[in-house]
């Protein structure tokens, strides 16, 4: 087996982040502007180019692979490249194919999902009312979603809620989403706001730390620390009245940066080393010049890249954002 991929700080990258599309149907406050201007497709990936690149992380020991966008549910044809991936399911390949998706398109897809290799996906939900939804994703129809979530349970899909926690927009509804979620067997992870890109929000108004959050329901759940992972950046409890279990993203109050095991390649085919920071490798570039041993010989380049950590701040004195670059570019 060919050498695995260890940065300079001794971490070993096994999950790959794949942003298929920078598009989305909705426009999210805290993601994207009202009006955005995407990239043009023929900067785009195409899904060949995609396998070898994902082929050639399976290589050097990457385990799992996420799907994300912008909504990798948009993507034109989008099965056929999961399909193809879900190939390099097994043994010496990958544990887990997966996706983060905002659920409008699941309802259509999570039969074919399933039938591909994906046991697990991510679905944003940062509201139960639909007037709220409406006015947060500012396009989607939260009944949508909730169909999605339907097929996609139906389909044998494990289903774990996003939510990102703002104070004064959705911090009166983390208990009844907690309820909701796990009343159907769903996980919930809250997740703390990031300053990317220009979203024509005040994000320093809405920033809540996932703390007070974790103490609030401290004094009303019994919350049982796990030590189980997901290979993500969430830490998790178990809520003892519900059953279910509860996850906490800290980027901004909390850096779990010591054990990332993350890159993310852009629907462009940059390899971002890490989501709040600029170092990146071109892997097109390397690809299209040299083809699949260039590729290699660049994620080598890369792990020498990855940085510490990042640095968000979100600080009035400091400006914002912090990154000019939308999330729905890197792939979160
Ligand atoms: P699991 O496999 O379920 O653990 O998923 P995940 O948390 O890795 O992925 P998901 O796409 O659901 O991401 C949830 C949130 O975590 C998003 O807001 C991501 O931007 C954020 N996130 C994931 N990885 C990182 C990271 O390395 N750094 C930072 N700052 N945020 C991250
Ligand atoms: N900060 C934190 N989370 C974000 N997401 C999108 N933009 C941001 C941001 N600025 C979340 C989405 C989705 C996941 C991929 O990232 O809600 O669940
Ligand atoms: Fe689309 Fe997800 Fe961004 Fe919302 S958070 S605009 S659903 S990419």
């Amino acid at each position: 087996p060919k050498r695995a991929l260890v940065d300079r700080y001794g971490r070993t990258i096994s999950y790959l982040r794949v942003s298929v599309t920078d598009r989305c149907d909705f426009r999210c406050v805290y993601c994207m502007s009202e009006h955005m201007t995407f990239l043009p497709k023929k900067d785009v990936l195409s899904f060949e180019e995609i396998d070898t690149i994902v082929a050639a992380f399976v290589a050097r020991g990457v385990r799992k692979v996420r799907l994300t966008g912008g909504e990798p549910l948009v993507r034109r044809d989008i099965m056929a490249l999961v399909d193809k991936l879900g190939g390099y399911i097994g043994a010496d390949g990958l544990q887990e194919l997966t996706l983060t998706t905002n659920g409008s398109q699941l309802s259509r897809y999570a039969e074919g999902l399933h039938r591909a290799g994906v046991r697990r996906i991510n679905v944003s939900l940062d509201t139960l009312d639909p007037e709220r939804f409406a006015a947060i994703t500012r396009r989607g129809r939260m009944e949508d979603v909730l169909e999605g979530l339907q097929a996609a349970g139906a389909a044998g899909i494990a289903i774990k809620i996003n939510m990102v926690a703002m104070r004064g927009v959705n911090d009166d509804e983390i208990e009844p989403m907690l309820h909701w979620a796990h009343s159907r067997g769903y996980g919930l992870t809250l997740i703390e706001g990031m300053p990317l890109g220009e979203v024509g929000v005040d994000r320093v108004d809405q920033y809540l730390p996932l703390k007070e959050l974790r103490d609030r329901l401290a004094a009303r759940y019994t919350l049982t620390k796990l030590d189980q992972t997901t290979g993500g950046p969430a830490r998790y409890v178990r809520v003892e009245e519900t059953g279910g279990v509860l996850g906490f993203i800290t980027p901004m109050s909390h850096n779990f940066c010591e054990s990332c095991n993350r890159v993310r390649l852009t629907a462009t085919g940059q390899l971002f080393m890490c989501l709040g920071q600029e170092d990146m490798v071109d892997l097109r570039l390397a690809l299209r010049e040299g083809g699949p041993e260039a590729l290699d010989t660049a994620l080598d380049r890369a792990m020498l890249l990855k940085p510490k950590g990042h640095d968000f701040v979100l600080d009035r004195a400091h400006g914002e954002p912090a990154l000019k670059r939308h999330m729905s570019v890197t792939g979160g």
